[in-house]
């Protein structure tokens, strides 16, 4: 009912404005951006089978042949983030229209502080897709974490065995995202695998993982640690969490960051690293007041020079969960926004294809929200950004 409200509305106003669009800036052929929900459909519901008492963090990708993968935690016998799990995951071969029913990739038994996501990459020259993990991130009821990966060489069908980066990386607290990494499209360094997370509470801060032969070798990047470091944190500290970074078209990346401790603001952090991942210096940190936050995973992505996040909007509650876009790489935000849902929402992730002109229209999104709690159901969000025109 809301979806058809909003067209009607939007749709005279089109009719006067896309040749304004187009006017204004000839090289897009599309008209204004409007977003629009189109489709929904909850992929994953918590507490309706015996074996997953909650299912959470989602993460979303296409892959280079055009599907969409959707993974999830399945945590079995509780909400707790030091639960045992498995990943969940589904696959669409119709732009989410329809979903296989839902596989798993690893399952760790009864392991208490097992598996963890994740970040998923794609690599478009190997053709892969790479879901980086970590087990043992909490390091309660286990001795060492250790950062993992495995591999899909046939469109998420099926997955390599596990394989442990920490051999090359080192041992410590790492968990990556929760989100997307990306590969590097322009210089500096085109085709890098990027894959930022969020360290341990105490150690907190955001590090990046660098792989420069499609994921067969990984070494430490970028890191802006948390202050003070290594030591046990207090209200309004210098905390930076999960994050998500995403490529600009000047080849520099944006890591937009959960600030978990509220410093400054009840909003994000963004810093930027303009040598592929290698920095994140301070003098490209700033924080961003539009975009309220009560500290959560949120979802960013660029799409031809547009930047688009999701988060629930709200300074102290996980409500109100809200799709933004940018013009403006992020420096400013449009005053209209699309609410997809006001009640308890959480984690998001974004994706999109580039293949056709038709594809290019969309943008999938994959969140947490519920009635009375945003972990009751993992949601896909089909948007149409040009008002369904
Ligand atoms: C991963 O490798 C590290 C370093 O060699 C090791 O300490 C750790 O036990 C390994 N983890 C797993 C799960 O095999
Ligand atoms: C939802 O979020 C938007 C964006 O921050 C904000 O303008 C709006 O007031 C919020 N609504 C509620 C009910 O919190
Ligand atoms: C689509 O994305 C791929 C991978 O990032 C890139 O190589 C290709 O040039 C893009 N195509 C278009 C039409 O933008
Ligand atoms: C799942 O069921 C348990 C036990 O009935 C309940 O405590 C919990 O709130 C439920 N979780 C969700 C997400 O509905």
């Amino acid at each position: 009912m809301g979806i058809l409200a909003n067209l009607s509305l939007l749709l005279p106003f089109l009719q006067v404005c896309c040749g304004v669009g187009s006017h204004f800036n000839k090289k897009q052929y599309f008209p204004l951006l409007s977003p629009l929900l189109v489709e929904e459909q909850l992929l994953w519901v918590s507490n309706v089978t015996a074996e997953v008492n909650t299912f959470r963090i989602p993460l979303i990708t296409f892959t280079p042949k055009g599907s969409l993968l959707a993974f999830c935690e399945a945590r079995k016998f509780s909400y707790n983030d030091m639960e045992a799990k498995f990943f969940a995951v589904k696959r669409s071969v119709d732009k989410g229209s329809t979903w296989s029913p839902m596989s798993f990739i690893l399952d760790d038994g009864p392991q208490v502080d097992g598996l963890n996501l994740g970040v998923v990459v794609v690599d478009e020259k190997a053709q892969s897709v790479i879901l980086v993990y970590t087990v043992c991130f909490h390091q309660y009821k286990c001795i060492t974490s250790s950062v993992m990966m495995v591999e899909s060489l046939d469109d998420g069908l099926s997955w390599s065995r596990p394989r442990n980066l920490s051999e090359q990386l080192g041992v410590k607290s790492f968990a990556p995202g929760p989100g997307l990494g990306i590969q590097k499209r322009l210089p500096p360094h085109q085709d890098r695998l990027v894959v930022c997370g969020h360290g341990t509470l105490k150690g907190d801060g955001v590090f990046c993982i660098l792989s420069d032969d499609s994921g067969k070798t990984w070494r430490n990047g970028a890191a802006l640690k948390s202050i003070p470091y290594n030591q046990p944190k207090q209200a309004l500290d210098f905390n930076p969490d999960e994050c998500q970074p995403v490529e600009l078209s000047d080849g520099s990346i944006l890591v937009n960051v959960r600030n978990q401790n509220q410093y400054h603001c009840h909003c994000r952090m963004v810093v930027r690293s303009l040598d592929g991942g290698e920095t994140l210096p301070v003098e490209e940190l700033f924080f961003d007041k539009n975009l309220i936050d009560p500290a959560v995973a949120a979802g960013m992505l660029e799409k031809e020079g547009r930047v688009y996040f999701t988060n629930p909007a709200h300074p102290e509650k996980r409500v109100n969960f809200t799709l933004r876009w940018s013009l403006t790489n992020g420096k400013s935000w449009e005053k209209d926004m699309l609410q997809l849902w006001p009640g308890p929402s959480g984690y998001s992730c974004m994706t999109t294809l580039n293949s056709s002109t038709e594809d290019r229209k969309f943008i999938f999104i994959l969140y947490e929200r519920g009635k009375r709690d945003s972990v009751e159901t993992v949601v896909f969000a089909k948007v149409h950004l040009y008002g369904g025109l």
